[in-house]
């Protein structure tokens, strides 16, 4: 008999939303855009959004979207409504401002989309998205987002496993790493121009932590393709490690045998680490990480939660650290 064992980072009975609303959530992942009006307002997934608010998939890419797989991932969570999700942003190529990506990143250019793989691989080259994406079936995963700067939010991805993606270039053994790239182009993201930042915007993982189930490459949210201020057309998202790591319009994976330069790290290195994993024991110097406001909150409602280890994915990623000092390797 199939026991199922509720796991840690299944979520708790607060964050559970009803079943009615549950099931209007996966009735919109299979209808068509002209049915989301219809619902609109019923559930929490579709909170905030309208009709129109979603963007239509590029005919490329159109095929996958209609054939969305659906996953357990954060099954019940209370997910953020899409205005939230969409205008409270993180992407300094558009500026600092948390309502600056929304505002700039209307006329950015996801498609056509090219990603070029090189390094310690069989397989490298230039390969257009829909090559990358096209022998996968795009699944639905539900995941907690946990910045640095102590919020968090709980978003619908669609995407596939970075693993079952990175395996099909076939790293070879001097593959330690692996090391992605946003796209630099000056003329598209106004911040690129200036700043602290060394252009581009790079990260990296372990390639252990790469093939991890839970890394995932993201190509949408709710339901549709990511809105260009969410990282359109292709983001990492690394759920159990701060929100920087989740590299937005990724153009570039190549593999390596050392650790990889990465943007945070290279500005301010005793704040922020390769490792970056959400962690409530070992505080930023500048602020505690015991604690996060979940969005959306108000002045009024600040909805403060505690921050969980590893974002409360412990009982999936723990073993990888094991043995390792989490306090120095931060
Ligand atoms: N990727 C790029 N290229 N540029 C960025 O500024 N910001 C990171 C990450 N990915 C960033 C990026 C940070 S700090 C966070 S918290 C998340 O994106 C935010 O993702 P969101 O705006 O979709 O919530």
């Amino acid at each position: 008999m199939l026991i199922k064992i509720k796991k840690a980072s299944d979520v708790s009975e607060h964050q559970v939303t009803d079943q009615a609303v549950y099931l209007n959530r996966r009735q919109f992942m299979r209808n068509s855009a002209l049915s989301i009006a219809a619902l609109s307002g019923t559930s929490n997934v579709l909170a905030g959004l309208q009709e129109g608010n979603l963007i239509t998939p590029p005919a490329s890419l159109a095929p996958y979207f209609n054939n969305i797989k659906e996953t357990s991932f954060g099954m019940g969570e209370k997910v953020a409504p899409f205005d939230v999700a969409t205008t409270y942003n993180n992407f300094y190529e558009f500026g600092y401002g948390k309502g600056d990506p929304a505002k700039r990143a209307e006329n950015f250019k996801p498609d056509p989309w090219n990603i070029t793989v090189e390094g310690e691989a069989d397989i490298v080259g230039t390969f257009a998205l829909e090559d990358i994406i096209k022998e996968h079936q795009l699944e639905e995963r539900i995941y907690r987002l946990r910045c640095v700067e102590a919020w968090s939010m709980v978003v619908p991805w669609v995407g596939i496993s970075l693993g079952e993606v990175l395996k099909k270039f076939k790293p070879n053994s001097k593959a330690k790493y692996v090391y992605f790239e946003t796209l630099y182009d000056p003329s598209q993201f106004p911040g690129q121009n200036g700043g602290n930042i060394k252009w581009p915007y790079r990260e990296g993982l372990r390639i252990d932590e790469a093939m991890n189930d839970l890394a995932f490459l993201s190509v949408g949210m709710y339901g549709s393709v990511l809105p260009n201020q969410n990282g359109a057309p292709i983001r990492l998202v690394v759920p159990w490690k701060y929100g920087f790591k989740s590299i937005k319009s990724i153009v570039k994976i190549r593999f390596v045998e050392t650790m990889p330069e990465t943007t945070w790290n290279l500005l301010a290195p005793q704040e922020y680490g390769f490792y970056a994993n959400v962690n409530p024991g070992v505080d930023h110097p500048r602020w505690t990480q015991k604690q996060e406001r979940r969005l959306p909150g108000g002045l009024l409602f600040p909805n403060v939660i505690d921050t969980q280890m590893f974002n409360g994915y412990q009982e999936e990623v723990a073993d990888l650290y094991k043995g390792m000092s989490l306090v120095k390797n931060y």
